[in-house]
């Protein structure tokens, strides 16, 4: 028999939800994990210290790019078109807004944090503490829309992060050099590169809009490729927010000569 319903749609039970498992651990670890990771990323963009090596070459994705004068020197791959930055701004100023908005408007981020942080809802048959619900119509939330924009700005920075990793294949004297420093700064560029590609507006522009896929060949590999990813985005998405970690991490401790570098060439 079907629970009758209210005027607003709803059940009507007397508690807020009938479920008795402890549906509130995934959201709770969700907050849990995303609040660590906004702290931590937040702390580290602000702080000017220990984010390049240079004997190395090692820069932290937090940093990147370093386009002022503000910047350690070599830490400029990209030369230092600003002056001064005052102590507030981050030096990383024009990639981390767009890395804030495309992580923010993901989809799979959505999800989390409608359930996790605004509870909306914040699990399946437990009810909201909203009294009305208007989804992404109007402002703020429309602005999710802005999604495929932040993906194409995402890309550029994933092509900034790489060439990062490049230059830092640098011995102590010059030339070539490789030590555990580059496996961690490689490591995290191929899994952005994984989660960025993953995305699900990367999925639509290459292969969105198309009423035959047998006469884009190209179009429709691509897009199979893409899906493949796109089914894991949620993982990747976790999996990056603890690769840019240890990368800073890693690159702070070198850099601060709390541990050495594990070099394999030198
Ligand atoms: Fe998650 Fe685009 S949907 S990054």
């Amino acid at each position: 028999m079907s629970a009758p319903a209210t005027e607003a749609g709803r059940a009507r039970i007397s508690g807020r939800t009938l479920r008795t498992d402890r549906w509130w651990v995934p959201p709770l670890i969700t907050t849990l994990g995303l609040a660590t990771f906004v702290i931590y990323a937040g702390i580290r963009s602000f702080v000017r210290a220990a984010y390049y090596v240079p004997e190395y070459h090692y820069l932290t994705p937090f940093y990147s790019p370093c386009l002022s004068d503000s910047c350690v020197p070599g830490s400029s791959h990209f030369g230092t078109p600003f002056g001064e930055l005052p102590g507030w701004i981050p030096l990383a100023f024009l990639s981390l807004p767009f890395l804030l908005g495309f992580r923010l408007t993901c989809y799979y981020y959505r999800k989390a944090y409608y359930r996790s942080v605004w509870f909306s809802p914040p699990a399946c048959a437990v009810t909201e503490p909203h009294g009305r619900y208007t989804g992404e119509t109007r402002l703020p939330l429309i602005l999710q829309n802005a999604h495929r924009y932040f993906f194409y700005v995402a890309v550029l920075i994933s092509v900034v992060n790489t060439y990062d990793a490049i230059v830092a294949f640098h011995g102590e004297t010059g030339g070539f050099g490789f030590g555990l420093g580059n496996l961690v700064l490689l490591g995290n560029v191929i899994m952005l590169w994984a989660y960025t590609v993953s995305c699900h507006s990367c999925r639509h522009v290459v292969g969105g809009r198309l009423k035959h896929f047998s006469r884009h060949p190209v179009r429709y590999w691509m897009w199979t490729q893409v899906t493949r990813l796109n089914n894991r985005h949620m993982m990747l998405a976790w999996i990056t927010l603890g690769t840019l970690v240890i990368t800073d991490l890693y690159v702070m401790l070198v850099a601060s000569d709390t541990i050495p570098d594990l070099r394999f060439v030198d």
